[in-house]
């Protein structure tokens, strides 16, 4: 499987793949080299990661025997400003200073808390994602996002601060549960919907058809969804123009995952963006004229791959209600990314409220 260690994010970014050595030992020379040589590390975990994941980069990474490691909760509960509070307070009584550099080993929960750490962490120090999800691997790791959630609504308090490097060792993955490789084949599905139709039907024509998810064949799709977002994100770092496209599926993922969370019973953020990328190409087909093989496709995969909840009347107003929290609404108007078609998104649809509730609807009744 590819390794690959993107280091400086903007405009020198280097990727290191296609080579036989790992992207760990690749780590490994990047720390034991200036400017990182004698600076203190920290490695963050949560108790996934640092039961099956921890052993593997302190083996192999030999710059790292003597980095602290801090542990946080699993999934979102991570992701609130008690959690920056508390580790802020651990860096301190570590003797961290800005020098310091932060390791984020895990998936998006783990990279977001910790870079919104090192974002605030005396005015901003160093930070390395080495992503062990799927979704980590191929989005949420890379392009500097960083955030908590403030009153069940995801990503309210948050900074741009690009990480130093991403690091990504695909042997990770094998560590997943079903539910999580499945997110990140949803988040997959989005990146392919965005930038290459033949990629995407490769993808429906693997992941709707083996009883077993094909990990290894999966694992293909990764450098090229890593040098999309890459792309996306040097030309516009800041979201003001042309990254929005990466929020496909996120407007109605978002609220659907901050709901669910709330009133009925947590879901995976990959699965509610999966959802959220069906009741958006609905939308696309409605709007723009997308073709409705795509729309089929798409839905094909998804029921394929996983049991989705069902959404009631009451359902479809309470993620409605989410939904005019979102960052990316200005003016109180629902604001939304669609396709025309694979390939070519359009940013800033306006949605009413009432389309909204017909895509919501429609997602029960494939
Ligand atoms: N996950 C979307 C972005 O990084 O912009």
């Amino acid at each position: 499987m590819l390794n690959i260690l993107l280091q400086g994010f903007y405009m020198k970014t280097k990727i290191l793949n296609n080579s036989r050595i790992s992207s760990l030992s690749k780590l490994n020379r990047l720390l034991l080299s200036e400017p990182y040589n004698g600076a203190k590390s920290f490695i963050l975990v949560d108790e996934n990661t640092y039961t099956h994941c921890l052993p593997v980069l302190i083996s192999k990474v030999s710059a790292l025997e003597n980095a602290e490691f801090f542990e946080v909760p699993v999934g979102e509960e991570a992701k609130s400003l008690e959690v920056a509070a508390q580790l802020w307070g651990a860096l301190l009584d570590s003797g961290a200073d800005r020098n310091s550099v932060i390791l984020n080993l895990g998936g998006g929960c783990v990279s977001d808390i910790g870079g919104f750490v090192a974002a605030g962490f005396k005015r901003g120090i160093r930070y390395i994602n080495i992503p062990t999800t799927l979704i980590g691997m191929i989005d949420a790791a890379i392009g500097g996002k960083t955030a908590v959630n403030v009153e069940n609504a995801k990503n309210q308090v948050g900074f741009f601060h690009q990480p130093e490097a991403v690091c990504i060792y695909p042997d990770f993955l094998d560590t997943l549960e079903p539910k999580d490789l499945v997110s990140g084949i949803y988040e997959m599905a989005k990146t392919l919907l965005l930038c290459d139709k033949s990629a995407f039907d490769r993808l429906v024509r693997l992941a709707s058809g083996c009883v077993k998810i094909p990990l290894k064949e999966i694992a293909t799709f990764i450098p090229q969804c890593v040098d999309f977002k890459k792309s996306v994100v040097e030309s516009d770092p800041c979201e003001k123009s042309i990254r929005k496209i990466l929020n496909l599926g996120h407007t109605f993922g978002h609220a659907i995952e901050s709901y669910l969370n709330e009133k009925v019973q947590p879901i995976p953020h990959g699965i509610a963006v999966g959802i959220g990328l069906k009741c958006e190409l609905y939308l696309s087909v409605k709007k723009l004229g997308m073709s409705e093989k795509t729309y089929e496709d798409y839905c094909r995969m998804l029921h394929y791959l996983c049991e989705l909840p069902k959404f009631t009347l009451k359902d479809t107003e309470g993620i409605l209600s989410y939904m005019r929290l979102d960052k990316k609404n200005s003016d109180s108007l629902i604001l939304c990314v669609l396709l025309q078609e694979i390939g070519a998104p359009v940013i800033d649809v306006a949605l009413d409220e009432n389309e909204i509730r017909d895509a919501l609807l429609k997602f029960g009744k494939f």
